[in-house]
């Protein structure tokens, strides 16, 4: 038996080695938490990364559907340190990605390497220091490239992109290369990070500019996650320099007063939110704010040379996004995180072909988890992809 069950998982090894996707349907992934209970189709997809990430795309639609296959497939992608269920973990008449299926959309969901539902890396475990070593450009290069792929290749249809905070960043990113931005017929950006040098999050302006960075590998932490002892530990050395009730509200802190959050599922939320990424997705994200650009990584002085050959990292050229694809940009006036400024800078750089949905009492999260996205934002979404049946 334990001969069999081994060569049964070489085989299964073999299998994912030789081929970049298998339907799969775990017990304990999102088709199975939060989809299936609730009526919907859902089937789950893995898609390996160049450098040998797997994963895991979720495709849901109505049982009632007649027209999936005249629709644009649509993707959503979530933000850092959250997974693919942040577009399920509302109520049916709440959550945008019942809302599409609900339409008739063929729903398919992202998630990036690393997060919780994903289904790892081919070689290495969370355990592994390896796992944890990537940042934010191998989202753009790798994450965003293959998940948009796959899909184009099972649908043979261009895809409605819909991004959230680094989710949207990531898209921005992507769709600078024709080869990525080809796929897309339309792309929703909700509380879209590009430029990050307005931020008023305290938070995120004093970890970017005294704390995070000295985390970094000299200290050996690869993994950034809310529940490690040493990142607690620095919170807690911000919130009382700066006199913050961090426990009681620290996603308020750092993302501003949320509109239509419910407070009482706090802890439900919790349960599957605030989930591990890279330490060096965090610095990335960190020097953003310092140097207040759109670019890569700084690996320091000699890493730029050996990485770029440039001594500072390369910028994401907005203007690089075709000025044809229809975007919509949805942002809140108490987005702590996301400043106006910084987003009508993005729109300014592509000078595009653009929509803008903006909503003053809104804050970062209030377009993906609040409870009343689904009157004032995505209705919006729906009309902005129209009866769309082009390819
Ligand atoms: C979609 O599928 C339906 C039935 O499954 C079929 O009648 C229709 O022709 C298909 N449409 C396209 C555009 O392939
Ligand atoms: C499918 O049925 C559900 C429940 O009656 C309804 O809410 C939904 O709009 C329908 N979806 C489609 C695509 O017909
Ligand atoms: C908030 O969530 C709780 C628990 O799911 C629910 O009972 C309540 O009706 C919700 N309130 C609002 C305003 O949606
Ligand atoms: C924006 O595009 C328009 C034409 O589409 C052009 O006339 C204008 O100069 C552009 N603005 C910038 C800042 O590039």
């Amino acid at each position: 038996m334990v001969i069999l069950s081994k060569l049964i998982s070489f085989l299964l090894f073999l299998s994912i080695l030789s081929v970049s996707s298998t339907d799969l349907d775990r017990k304990n992934g999102i088709c199975e938490i939060f989809v299936r209970k609730k009526g919907f189709n859902c089937h789950e997809f893995i898609v390996r990364t160049s450098d040998l990430f797997l994963l895991s795309i979720q495709r849901i639609s109505s049982k009632n559907a007649t027209n999936l296959n005249e629709t644009n497939p649509v993707f959503l992608y979530h933000g850092i340190m959250q997974g693919g269920d942040i577009w399920l973990l509302n109520d049916r008449k709440e959550s945008l990605g019942f809302i599409l299926a609900d339409a008739g959309f063929d729903v398919w969901i992202g998630n990036t390497r690393s997060s919780s539902f994903t289904t790892g890396h081919l070689l290495y475990s969370e355990y592994d220091e390896q796992y944890w070593d990537w940042n934010f450009d191998d989202i753009v290069s790798k994450d965003v490239p293959s998940m948009l792929r796959f899909i184009r290749r099972v649908t043979k249809k261009r895809i409605l992109f819909v991004g959230f905070s680094q989710g949207a960043m990531a898209g921005f990113g992507a769709f600078t290369n024709k080869k990525v931005s080809r796929l897309v017929e339309k792309a929703v950006m909700l509380s879209p990070v590009a430029y990050l040098s307005n931020t008023k999050s305290i938070i995120v302006r004093m970890g970017a500019s005294f704390f995070l960075d000295k985390l970094d590998r000299a200290l050996g932490v690869y993994r950034f996650s809310l529940s490690d002892e040493l990142v607690r530990q620095i919170l807690e050395t911000i919130c009382s320099a700066s006199n913050l009730d961090c426990y009681q509200h620290l996603l308020q802190l750092i993302e501003g007063p949320s509109y239509c959050i419910n407070q009482s599922r706090t802890a439900y939320y919790s349960k599957y939110e605030l989930q591990s990424t890279s330490m060096n997705n965090i610095v990335h994200m960190a020097q953003l704010v310092r140097s207040g650009g759109f670019s890569k990584y700084d690996h320091g002085f000699f890493g730029n040379l050996f990485q770029y050959l440039t001594i500072s990292p390369p910028s994401y050229k907005l203007k690089k996004v075709p000025k044809g694809l229809p975007i919509l940009l949805a942002f809140g006036g108490n987005d702590y995180l996301v400043d106006v400024k910084d987003v009508l800078r993005i729109k300014k750089e592509i000078n595009g072909s653009m929509e803008i949905l903006f909503i003053p009492e809104y804050s970062h999260g209030d377009f993906v988890l609040g409870t009343c996205a689904h009157l004032h934002v995505y209705p919006r979404i729906l009309s902005f992809f129209g009866n769309n049946m082009t390819s």
